[in-house]
């Protein structure tokens, strides 16, 4: 199929980048996995120092309870998803990746988009939310809604590590999240709780 294809060339592209200084600390790049022709596309930060090892996004304890928030929520495994990150290397001692690394890698994020062509993409925490939502606003303002996004609608969440700092409350903000996301996909067959009620966010 095109868009297979085409998404494995730029897999194999990705792999020799050395368009940032990450590519000089990285064990292997981290473009992502999961069904090239998902309905639901999730955007995480950058990959950690398991991720880096293995080469597949979320594989540590934050992916622990991604696949559990995926299974129980939306009854799916990561399988017929794709997960990707804003950032395809890992940066040292994990500290936030620069302005320059995610100018420098935004192009295979923005590809990964057009050719997998999600109906949901779903953001996990500030930085996938902000680069993609353009905007300066935190992730406790902008979740509890979805956007429109090209053809597609953005429901912003939390990343799950901070879900395994803070416990609770955002773990349940969390799945109220990724059930937002499961209406939109046409997966649920129940009504939306609070369906009535104001007009889901502008862009
Ligand atoms: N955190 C991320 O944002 N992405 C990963 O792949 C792993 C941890």
């Amino acid at each position: 199929m095109a868009e297979t294809t085409e998404l494995a060339d730029l897999a194999r592209e990705a792999a020799g980048c050395t368009r940032c200084a990450l590519a000089a600390g990285r064990t292997q790049v981290v473009f992502g996995t999961g069904d090239p022709e998902a309905d639901l596309l999730l955007v995480g930060e950058a990959p950690g120092r398991d991720e880096d090892l293995c080469g597949e996004p979320f594989v540590g304890r934050s992916g622990k309870l991604l696949d559990r928030l995926l299974a129980e929520e939306l009854g799916v495994d990561r399988r017929r998803c794709y997960i990707a990150n804003v950032v395809k290397c890992r940066p040292p001692g994990n500290r936030d990746p620069r302005p320059a690394e995610v100018a420098a890698c935004r192009p295979y994020l923005a590809a990964q988009i057009d050719l997998i062509r999600p109906a949901v993409v779903v953001t996990l925490g500030n930085f996938a939310s902000r680069l993609l939502l353009q905007t300066d606003q935190g992730i406790t303002r902008l979740r509890g809604t979805s956007y429109p996004f090209g053809d597609a609608r953005l429901v912003p969440t939390f990343h799950p590590a901070a879900a395994l700092r803070s416990g609770g409350e955002v773990v349940a903000q969390m799945r109220a999240d990724l059930v937002r996301a499961k209406h939109l996909l046409g997966w649920s067959s129940e009504p939306e709780a609070g369906a009535v009620g104001p007009v889901e966010g502008g862009g």
